[in-house]
């Protein structure tokens, strides 16, 4: 039966209702009638109960989200209530734009900065109702009313849309904690020690997995292959997408194409999905942008959540790739009865933690980066150099120096110097070396004796108490074995970002690069 009767308000929503299923079937017994399976469709007929049951718009929003688990940022309307929105904040970002007889709200300043600079900052928890004359700021939990003045917003759009931040690059390393919270939402029940992507529930466990991507997204392939094997136990590749689209390479019904891109429209990436398809193998796509040809291409999508990355170097993007490859791994080896409540314990509560230990680090972490960044900044070249879960991190290194400072820049396997790279070392080709406290510490630690041994000078970045003696020793906070490279990869941004600013580069756009490199 169609509740006919019931008020429908719209609801606009970002976020994850994570209990939406539960609300789901509540709702269906009362007789309400999805249209789609979306968490938000669950909060409008949440309000739509109440209002019938009321009327009052107001208290039909506040009732609903207390009953929402998880992160929203709404707005409310109805036929009932012409003229009036609500709106509330919880977890993720909406602010109110007071206009001149209009008032607005948006997600970000930059939505209603052409129309007003009076803004009220919600907190989470709060709710306001706006019409065109009003506006009032209530708590959700008991509508009691909140005392906000409007503050005067002085940046320009750009600005705004930087958050203040003088580069986009530098407001999106800065955004990684809540980018981390964000993945997380709604895949990580810890009381159960258990990672679940909903996205591959009825998905069989690959044979054996083939990692398709370029650039950035290739490194976080090559880090995220490692747990794959260790914690799931699936033998993968990690494929550099324009060599591997013009290889024969053999696949089979048993096999996983894991195509990752930030944009979803790499064309090289694109065209590695359709062999590996035309070879017989299923595609899951790991991508950052809703509806790219990546995310309808595959035949499943997992996104990576980390809102609308501008500046051309990556950085906010691996960070979300890394924690959904990090979930993957553990949710296959759940499905193969490997990554138990036991095994997925730490990670999950270490990866639960790492949004406040990232977030308390990342201002010492820039001041450490800039200081560094004048002692090197007449480099001509750099070595980075890491190993295991650390190579990639190294490759990622140089690929950033590189790319926005124009400063030549080379990834390395530790273990490979002697078998050539170190012929170049003097005291003009410094090296930045990953050594955290982890199992192959000491034999990073040898290798950075040799480099010392011809003169060659060296940021070494690590965690406190290590007995590292180098020129520069760069700690960062200490986090469990995978999750250390949550803290080091900011690490590696930041030093490339420090360099290109006081190089007086164009840090969000570089010279010859796209966002997104859709040819060949
Ligand atoms: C990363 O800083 C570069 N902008 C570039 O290497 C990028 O990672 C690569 O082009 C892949 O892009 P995608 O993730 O959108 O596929």
């Amino acid at each position: 039966m169609r509740h006919h009767s019931l008020p429908r308000p719209a609801v606009v929503h970002n976020g994850i209702i994570e209990n939406y299923q539960e609300l789901r079937e509540e709702l269906a017994r009362a007789g309400c009638v999805f249209a789609s399976d979306t968490d938000t469709e669950v909060l409008a007929h949440l309000i739509g109960l109440g209002l019938a049951g009321h009327g009052d718009l107001g208290r039909a929003v506040a009732s609903a989200l207390s009953r929402a688990e998880g992160s929203y940022a709404v707005a409310v309307v109805s036929l009932d209530n012409p003229g009036v929105v609500y709106g509330a904040r919880k977890l993720s970002p909406l602010v109110l734009g007071v206009g001149q007889g209009e008032n607005f709200l948006a997600s970000d300043i930059p939505a209603f900065l052409p129309y007003t600079r009076e803004v009220v900052f919600l907190e989470d928890g709060e709710m306001a109702r706006i019409d065109a004359g009003s506006w009032q700021v209530f708590t959700v939990a008991g509508l009691a009313p909140v005392e906000k003045k409007p503050v005067r917003i002085a940046w320009d759009i750009q600005a705004a849309q930087k958050g203040g931040f003088k580069h986009f690059m530098l407001k999106e390393i800065f955004e990684q904690p809540r980018v981390i919270a964000d993945c997380l939402a709604g895949r990580v029940d810890a009381s159960r020690g258990l990672a679940t992507l909903r996205e591959l529930d009825d998905f069989p466990v690959p044979e054996r997995l083939t990692i398709v991507a370029c650039g950035t997204s290739y490194h976080s392939g090559l880090w995220g292959m490692q747990l794959l094997e260790s914690w799931a136990k699936i033998p993968t590749r990690v494929e550099i997408a324009s060599e591997f689209r013009y290889r024969d390479p053999i696949l089979g019904p048993g096999d996983v194409a894991l195509a990752i891109s930030q944009s979803g429209e790499t064309a090289d990436t694109l065209a590695g999905m359709r062999l590996a398809r035309e070879r017989g193998a299923k595609v899951i796509g790991l991508c950052n942008v809703v509806g790219s040809t990546v995310s309808r291409d595959a035949d499943r999508v997992i996104y990576t959540q980390a809102g609308p990355e501008i500046s051309v170097a990556s950085t906010k993007a691996m960070c979300s790739q890394l924690t959904l490859l990090l979930l993957l791994a553990l949710h296959f080896g759940h499905k193969k009865g490997l990554a138990g409540e036991r095994e997925a314990a730490v990670p999950l509560a270490g990866l639960q933690d790492l949004p406040a230990l990232l977030e308390a680090a990342l201002p010492g972490m820039r001041q450490r980066a800039k200081e560094l960044a004048r002692v090197y900044s007449e480099a001509r070249s750099f070595l980075y150099l890491g190993r295991g879960l650390n190579y990639p991190l190294a490759l990622e290194g140089a690929l950033k120096l590189k790319e926005i400072s124009y400063i030549h820049a080379e990834g390395y396997a530790a273990g490979e110097m002697k078998h050539g790279p170190i012929a170049l070392v003097d005291p003009k080709f410094p090296t930045f070396a990953l050594a955290p406290d982890d199992e192959l510490y000491p034999k990073v630690k040898s290798n950075l004796q040799e480099v010392q041994a011809r003169g060659g000078k060296i940021i070494a970045l690590t965690n406190p108490g290590m007995d590292l003696r180098v020129d520069h020793v760069w700690e960062a906070p200490r986090a469990f074995g995978p999750l250390n490279t949550f803290l080091m990869l900011p690490a590696l941004q930041l030093f490339a970002y420090e360099m290109a600013d006081y190089l007086g580069k164009d840090v969000d756009q570089p010279r010859n690069l796209a966002k997104s490199v859709t040819v060949e």
